[in-house]
Protein backbone atom coordinates (compact mmCIF):
# COMPACT_ATOMS: atom_id res chain seq x y z
CA UNK A 1 0.00 0.00 0.00
CA UNK A 2 1.50 3.35 -1.04
CA UNK A 3 1.04 6.11 1.54
CA UNK A 4 0.34 9.81 0.74
CA UNK A 5 3.73 12.30 1.02
CA UNK A 6 3.69 14.44 4.00
CA UNK A 7 4.45 17.81 2.84
CA UNK A 8 5.92 20.06 4.96
CA UNK A 9 3.65 23.32 4.68
CA UNK A 10 7.09 25.48 3.57
CA UNK A 11 9.46 22.74 2.45
CA UNK A 12 11.83 25.61 1.46
CA UNK A 13 11.69 27.46 4.41
CA UNK A 14 13.02 23.73 6.33
CA UNK A 15 15.66 23.38 3.48
CA UNK A 16 17.17 26.59 4.77
CA UNK A 17 17.30 25.92 7.83
CA UNK A 18 19.03 22.77 7.60
CA UNK A 19 21.62 24.36 5.44
CA UNK A 20 21.89 28.37 6.37
CA UNK A 21 25.22 26.92 8.26
CA UNK A 22 25.99 23.43 7.35
CA UNK A 23 26.25 24.89 3.62
CA UNK A 24 30.10 26.72 4.57
CA UNK A 25 31.31 23.20 5.53
CA UNK A 26 28.97 21.31 3.02
CA UNK A 27 31.46 19.89 0.50
CA UNK A 28 34.37 19.10 2.51
CA UNK A 29 32.16 17.12 5.19
CA UNK A 30 29.68 15.22 2.06
CA UNK A 31 32.50 13.81 0.61
CA UNK A 32 33.20 11.32 3.06
CA UNK A 33 29.15 10.06 3.12
CA UNK A 34 28.09 10.77 -0.25
CA UNK A 35 29.23 8.10 -2.31
CA UNK A 36 28.95 7.18 -5.77
CA UNK A 37 28.20 10.98 -7.14
CA UNK A 38 31.57 11.44 -8.99
CA UNK A 39 30.31 7.90 -10.72
CA UNK A 40 27.16 9.38 -11.62
CA UNK A 41 28.68 12.05 -13.07
CA UNK A 42 31.72 9.85 -15.28
CA UNK A 43 28.96 7.93 -16.45
CA UNK A 44 27.25 10.84 -18.37
CA UNK A 45 28.39 10.22 -21.57
CA UNK A 46 27.34 13.77 -22.09
CA UNK A 47 27.54 15.19 -25.99
CA UNK A 48 29.51 17.35 -26.65
CA UNK A 49 27.06 21.12 -26.49
CA UNK A 50 24.53 19.06 -24.95
CA UNK A 51 22.86 20.34 -21.67
CA UNK A 52 22.20 18.97 -18.30
CA UNK A 53 20.20 20.12 -15.40
CA UNK A 54 20.80 19.16 -11.78
CA UNK A 55 17.59 19.16 -9.55
CA UNK A 56 18.24 19.94 -5.99
CA UNK A 57 21.95 21.19 -6.87
CA UNK A 58 22.63 21.89 -3.69
CA UNK A 59 26.48 24.10 -3.28
CA UNK A 60 26.77 23.55 -6.81
CA UNK A 61 29.59 21.04 -6.47
CA UNK A 62 28.15 18.54 -9.02
CA UNK A 63 27.72 21.29 -11.66
CA UNK A 64 31.58 22.36 -11.30
CA UNK A 65 32.33 18.53 -11.40
CA UNK A 66 30.35 18.24 -14.95
CA UNK A 67 31.58 21.48 -16.42
CA UNK A 68 35.75 20.03 -15.59
CA UNK A 69 34.65 16.19 -16.64
CA UNK A 70 32.53 16.86 -19.76
CA UNK A 71 33.71 21.00 -21.32
CA UNK A 72 31.25 22.14 -23.33
CA UNK A 73 27.67 21.34 -21.93
CA UNK A 74 25.40 23.80 -20.65
CA UNK A 75 24.50 23.96 -17.05
CA UNK A 76 21.45 24.35 -15.51
CA UNK A 77 20.64 23.94 -11.22
CA UNK A 78 17.70 24.00 -9.38
CA UNK A 79 17.39 24.02 -5.71
CA UNK A 80 14.20 24.97 -3.20
CA UNK A 81 17.04 26.64 -0.79
CA UNK A 82 17.84 30.33 -1.45
CA UNK A 83 20.72 29.39 1.27
CA UNK A 84 22.02 26.98 -0.95
CA UNK A 85 22.17 28.58 -4.01
CA UNK A 86 23.88 31.33 -2.48
CA UNK A 87 26.62 28.33 -2.57
CA UNK A 88 26.15 26.90 -5.76
CA UNK A 89 26.26 30.83 -7.50
CA UNK A 90 29.77 31.19 -6.01
CA UNK A 91 31.10 27.63 -6.92
CA UNK A 92 29.75 27.46 -10.37
CA UNK A 93 30.43 31.27 -10.68
CA UNK A 94 28.66 32.04 -14.68
CA UNK A 95 29.37 28.60 -15.44
CA UNK A 96 25.51 27.22 -14.95
CA UNK A 97 22.04 29.10 -14.77
CA UNK A 98 20.74 28.47 -11.27
CA UNK A 99 17.11 29.05 -10.51
CA UNK A 100 14.77 28.57 -7.04
CA UNK A 101 12.07 25.72 -7.59
CA UNK A 102 10.18 22.91 -6.24
CA UNK A 103 11.21 19.96 -7.48
CA UNK A 104 7.72 18.41 -7.76
CA UNK A 105 6.32 21.28 -10.18
CA UNK A 106 8.60 23.54 -11.47
CA UNK A 107 8.34 25.09 -15.10
CA UNK A 108 11.71 24.52 -16.90
CA UNK A 109 10.92 26.92 -19.65
CA UNK A 110 10.12 29.53 -17.13
CA UNK A 111 12.77 29.31 -15.24
CA UNK A 112 16.00 28.37 -17.53
CA UNK A 113 14.54 28.76 -21.49
CA UNK A 114 14.91 25.33 -21.63
CA UNK A 115 11.88 22.59 -22.06
CA UNK A 116 13.83 19.53 -22.36
CA UNK A 117 17.72 18.11 -20.97
CA UNK A 118 19.87 15.27 -22.09
CA UNK A 119 20.68 14.90 -18.94
CA UNK A 120 18.81 15.11 -16.05
CA UNK A 121 20.90 14.44 -12.44
CA UNK A 122 19.14 14.13 -8.94
CA UNK A 123 21.64 13.69 -6.37
CA UNK A 124 20.74 13.17 -2.66
CA UNK A 125 17.98 14.98 -3.63
CA UNK A 126 14.71 12.55 -3.46
CA UNK A 127 15.58 11.39 -0.07
CA UNK A 128 14.97 15.25 1.18
CA UNK A 129 11.94 16.00 -0.57
CA UNK A 130 8.68 14.60 0.45
CA UNK A 131 6.78 13.94 -2.36
CA UNK A 132 9.76 12.37 -4.09
CA UNK A 133 7.69 10.47 -6.46
CA UNK A 134 6.42 13.27 -8.28
CA UNK A 135 9.42 14.89 -8.53
CA UNK A 136 11.10 11.63 -10.13
CA UNK A 137 7.85 11.59 -12.30
CA UNK A 138 8.52 15.36 -13.27
CA UNK A 139 12.24 14.57 -13.72
CA UNK A 140 11.51 12.08 -16.59
CA UNK A 141 8.83 13.79 -18.43
CA UNK A 142 11.59 16.46 -19.02
CA UNK A 143 14.30 14.01 -20.57
CA UNK A 144 14.92 15.33 -24.53
CA UNK A 145 14.75 12.46 -26.88
CA UNK A 146 17.83 10.16 -26.19
CA UNK A 147 17.95 11.57 -22.90
CA UNK A 148 18.82 10.27 -19.85
CA UNK A 149 18.02 10.59 -15.60
CA UNK A 150 20.69 9.98 -13.41
CA UNK A 151 19.78 9.32 -9.76
CA UNK A 152 22.14 8.58 -6.71
CA UNK A 153 20.78 8.55 -3.27
CA UNK A 154 20.94 6.32 -0.01
CA UNK A 155 19.79 2.79 -0.22
CA UNK A 156 17.65 0.41 1.91
CA UNK A 157 20.98 -0.60 3.57
CA UNK A 158 19.68 -4.06 4.35
CA UNK A 159 22.74 -5.58 3.64
CA UNK A 160 24.78 -3.38 6.04
CA UNK A 161 25.13 -4.66 9.83
CA UNK A 162 22.39 -3.89 12.04
CA UNK A 163 24.74 -2.54 14.79
CA UNK A 164 25.86 0.50 11.73
CA UNK A 165 22.48 0.50 9.95
CA UNK A 166 20.03 1.62 12.74
CA UNK A 167 22.04 4.79 14.64
CA UNK A 168 23.20 5.33 10.43
CA UNK A 169 19.52 6.09 9.58
CA UNK A 170 18.33 7.45 13.22
CA UNK A 171 21.07 10.05 12.33
CA UNK A 172 20.00 10.42 8.44
CA UNK A 173 16.62 11.66 10.27
CA UNK A 174 17.59 14.52 12.02
CA UNK A 175 18.85 15.94 8.40
CA UNK A 176 15.35 15.28 7.33
CA UNK A 177 16.67 12.37 5.50
CA UNK A 178 14.55 9.58 4.11
CA UNK A 179 15.98 6.45 1.84
CA UNK A 180 13.33 5.46 -1.07
CA UNK A 181 13.25 2.26 -0.83
CA UNK A 182 10.77 1.91 -3.79
CA UNK A 183 13.17 4.22 -5.99
CA UNK A 184 14.32 1.11 -8.50
CA UNK A 185 10.71 -0.22 -8.24
CA UNK A 186 9.18 3.24 -9.08
CA UNK A 187 11.96 4.04 -11.86
CA UNK A 188 11.01 0.72 -13.57
CA UNK A 189 7.30 1.65 -14.12
CA UNK A 190 8.65 5.08 -15.37
CA UNK A 191 10.89 3.50 -17.41
CA UNK A 192 8.22 1.07 -19.61
CA UNK A 193 5.46 3.80 -19.47
CA UNK A 194 7.83 5.56 -21.33
CA UNK A 195 9.84 3.09 -23.36
CA UNK A 196 12.97 3.49 -21.81
CA UNK A 197 15.34 1.38 -20.30
CA UNK A 198 16.54 1.05 -16.75
CA UNK A 199 19.48 0.14 -14.89
CA UNK A 200 20.30 -0.04 -11.24
CA UNK A 201 23.21 -0.44 -9.26
CA UNK A 202 23.40 -1.32 -5.43
CA UNK A 203 26.47 -0.02 -3.77
CA UNK A 204 28.27 -0.81 -0.10
CA UNK A 205 25.64 -3.11 1.31
CA UNK A 206 22.48 -0.82 0.22
CA UNK A 207 24.16 2.40 1.62
CA UNK A 208 23.45 3.95 -1.95
CA UNK A 209 21.99 2.96 -4.95
CA UNK A 210 22.12 4.66 -8.13
CA UNK A 211 19.38 4.45 -11.27
CA UNK A 212 19.79 5.27 -15.13
CA UNK A 213 16.92 5.99 -16.62
CA UNK A 214 16.91 6.29 -20.35
CA UNK A 215 18.68 4.32 -23.68
CA UNK A 216 21.11 2.49 -21.49
CA UNK A 217 23.07 -0.88 -22.28
C1 LIG B 1 21.73 16.49 0.38
S1 LIG B 1 21.56 17.92 -0.63
C2 LIG B 1 22.29 17.31 -2.17
C3 LIG B 1 23.00 18.41 -2.93
C4 LIG B 1 23.74 17.93 -4.18
N1 LIG B 1 22.82 17.38 -5.15
C5 LIG B 1 24.81 16.94 -3.85
O1 LIG B 1 24.82 15.83 -4.39
O2 LIG B 1 25.71 17.30 -3.07
C6 LIG B 1 19.84 17.96 -1.04
C7 LIG B 1 19.42 19.21 -1.77
O3 LIG B 1 18.09 19.04 -2.24
C8 LIG B 1 17.41 20.28 -2.07
N2 LIG B 1 15.95 20.05 -2.04
C9 LIG B 1 15.23 19.46 -1.06
N3 LIG B 1 13.93 19.44 -1.38
C10 LIG B 1 13.81 20.02 -2.61
C11 LIG B 1 12.71 20.29 -3.47
N4 LIG B 1 11.46 19.95 -3.15
N5 LIG B 1 12.97 20.89 -4.65
C12 LIG B 1 14.24 21.25 -5.00
N6 LIG B 1 15.31 21.02 -4.21
C13 LIG B 1 15.12 20.41 -3.03
C14 LIG B 1 17.96 20.82 -0.76
O4 LIG B 1 17.72 22.20 -0.61
C15 LIG B 1 19.43 20.45 -0.89
O5 LIG B 1 20.17 21.47 -1.51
Amino acid sequence: MSTAPVLTPDHGALMDSVYRKQRHVYDATRKFYLFGRDQLIDGLALPHGGNVLEIGCGTGRNLARIAKRWPGTTLYGLDISAEMLKSASERTSGMARLAQGDATQFDPEALFGAATFDRVVISFALSMIPDWEQALLHAASLLAPGGSLHVVDFGDMKRMPAIIRAPLRRWLTWFHVAPRNDLVRLALAQAARRGLGCRSRIGLGGYYQMVILGRVR
